[in-house]
């Protein structure tokens, strides 16, 4: 089954007198259970393109069709709907409440569900312990982690909900070698049970690592 498919996506920025085409004509398809690298220089639409995908973004123009069926940028709640049940995002900056400890940063997907939240705390503490989070940090700030934990407590967080989905924003990037291949190990299983992934990254290791590479450059693939 084809889970994202684009066609002449274009999504432009302006600023004041200034504008980027951040997207310029991005056509793509992925198949469910792919595991796909994107690549390319800074400024080349990475982080853009997966925002879209991952509806935290509209689009100028151009077809998108998730889980094949047309997405309605109108469509707000829906939208969202699918994003909270079927998108795990893993962001750049990970993105955590630093002043709060790994579970409660784990549970934030799942108090968009009507679980009571005894459930909520259940699923957290799993997903914990599925990305290898040590137990013994379990209630520490974020803030005291190490990179390599944040990480892996967001990923945690991205899994928390069972998302068919998951979108990483260079998650290896702030990353020495050894937690960077335990980072990738982590996503390469989760991909192994069905998940389809996909990882930007400027590491040529972590690309080669993956099924598939799409290059950006200047909002293209190239
Ligand atoms: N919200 C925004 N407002 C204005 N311009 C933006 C915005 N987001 C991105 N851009 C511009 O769009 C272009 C693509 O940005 P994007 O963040 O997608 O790049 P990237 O490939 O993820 O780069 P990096 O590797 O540095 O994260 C850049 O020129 C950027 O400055
Ligand atoms: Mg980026």
């Amino acid at each position: 089954m084809t889970v994202i498919r684009v066609n002449d996506l274009r999504k432009r920025f302006v600023l004041k007198d200034m504008s980027v085409n951040a997207l310029d004509g991005v056509s793509f398809s992925v198949e469910e259970g792919e595991m796909i690298a994107i690549t390319g220089p800074s400024g080349s639409g990475k982080t853009t393109l997966l925002n879209i995908i991952g509806l935290l973004d509209s689009r100028d123009s151009g077809e998108f069709e998730l889980f094949g069926e047309p997405v309605d940028f109108s469509k707000d709640s829906r939208n969202a709907s699918i994003r909270n049940n079927r998108i795990g995002f893993v962001f750049q900056d990970y993105s955590l409440m630093p002043n709060e400890n790994a579970i409660f940063n784990v549970m934030l997907p799942l108090f968009f569900t009507k679980l009571p939240i005894g459930k909520m705390r259940k699923k957290a503490v799993e997903a914990l312990r599925k990305v290898g989070f040590p137990e013994t940090h379990i209630k520490n700030k974020v803030k005291l982690l190490s990179g390599g934990q944040k990480q892996r407590v967001a990923i945690a967080r991205a899994l928390a909900n069972d998302p068919d989905i998951i979108l990483a924003d260079e998650p290896t990037g702030a990353l020495d070698s050894d937690s960077s291949k335990a980072v990738m190990d982590l996503l390469k299983s989760l991909n192994a049970d069905g998940k389809t992934v996909i990882v930007i990254t400027h590491d040529p290791i972590v690309a080669e690592s993956c099924k598939r590479i799409i290059k950006l450059a200047d909002g293209k693939i190239i």
